[in-house]
């Protein structure tokens, strides 16, 4: 089998990942100042990370439906460590804005430590199945020119998870890292993706007492209709239609948006080797989550 473990060139010369960051981008992720009001989401790829900035935005601006089709939401939410050659990066950008700031990570927890213990920023941990998530993260290695369009076929992927060279690293480290956190912290709770699925209002209502926020029922109403997997995909602010190196004729940014999708892909096997981590760190941790 081919070798996958390094994903691309440009993704080493354009991103920070979690195995190799710098010294300089650590201290600096670690070091500036977060602010009253500050929100970080933070969570594994593909667990819909687009999915919930979109609604903390929207709770943030009182359900400003306008602003959020007319505004890409990667000029609403800083992506902390993405530092594409040649424009300033994520962190650059912040420290130019006015607060209070919105923030996107996929890092782990270690380095956000001083911040989150400052209980300024409030942080959110989004949290997907693991098995619909390597369906959602095989798919966008395939699309995504950083990770080289991937070519290999699913049981290819899969060998890549199980040697532990994902982008952004495992799962189950990942989790490991920041769900202790959500135990530990007032100021950082956990969101499930499913429960978003399931129940929008509540996952809504909580946000708002989480973060100090009140929204009408009226905006409550065309908050969850603008957050529809339909409406979102039409909404060129946050389906990346405009992210050249994204190819949409293997796959979309929001590509199915359901449960359970992972049965169509994963064999026995495959399924027993990540049903053994999750017991042993999601549900050991208190977290349970659905996979249909
Ligand atoms: P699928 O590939 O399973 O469709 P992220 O934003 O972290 O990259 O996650 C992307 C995943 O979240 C995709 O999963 C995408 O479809 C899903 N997603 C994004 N917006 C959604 C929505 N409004 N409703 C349901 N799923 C959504």
């Amino acid at each position: 089998m081919a070798d996958y473990r390094i994903p691309g060139e440009w993704m080493k010369e354009n991103m920070v990942l979690s195995n190799d960051i710098d010294d300089e981008t650590i201290n600096k992720l670690g070091s500036f100042q977060m602010k009253e009001g500050d929100v970080l989401v933070t969570a594994y790829p593909k667990t819909g990370i687009t999915w919930i900035q979109e609604l903390v935005w929207l709770v943030y601006y009182k359900g400003d439906i306008a602003k959020a089709h007319s505004v890409p939401l990667t000029e609403r939410c800083t992506y902390l460590e993405y530092k594409p050659s040649g424009v300033p990066s994520g962190l650059d950008l912040l420290e130019k804005e006015s607060t209070p700031h919105i923030m996107k990570t996929h890092m782990k927890s270690e380095i956000f430590k001083k911040q989150i213990e400052s209980r300024k920023v409030r942080v959110i941990v989004v949290i997907r199945n693991p098995k619909d998530t390597l369906v959602s993260l095989y798919h966008f290695y395939r699309m995504t020119a950083n990770l080289g369009y991937f070519k290999g076929t699913w049981d290819d992927f899969f060998e890549i998870y199980k040697a532990k060279h994902l982008i952004y690293g495992d799962y189950f480290d990942w989790y490991s890292s920041w769900l202790p956190q959500c135990k530990d912290n007032f100021n950082v709770k956990l969101v499930k993706y499913e429960d978003m699925q399931r129940s929008m209002p509540d996952v809504i209502n909580d946000l708002c007492l989480f973060l100090d926020k009140s929204l009408s029922e009226k905006q409550i109403n065309d908050i969850m209709k603008h957050l529809s997997f339909d409406s979102m995909s039409r909404n060129g602010a946050v389906n990346c239609k405009n992210i050249p190196y994204f190819d949409f004729t293997v796959s979309s940014f929001l590509r199915k948006g359901i449960i359970g999708d992972w049965k169509n892909y994963f064999t026995r096997e495959q399924s027993a080797l990540v049903d053994k981590p999750y017991n042993d760190v999601i549900v050991s941790m208190g977290v349970k989550l659905e996979f249909e």
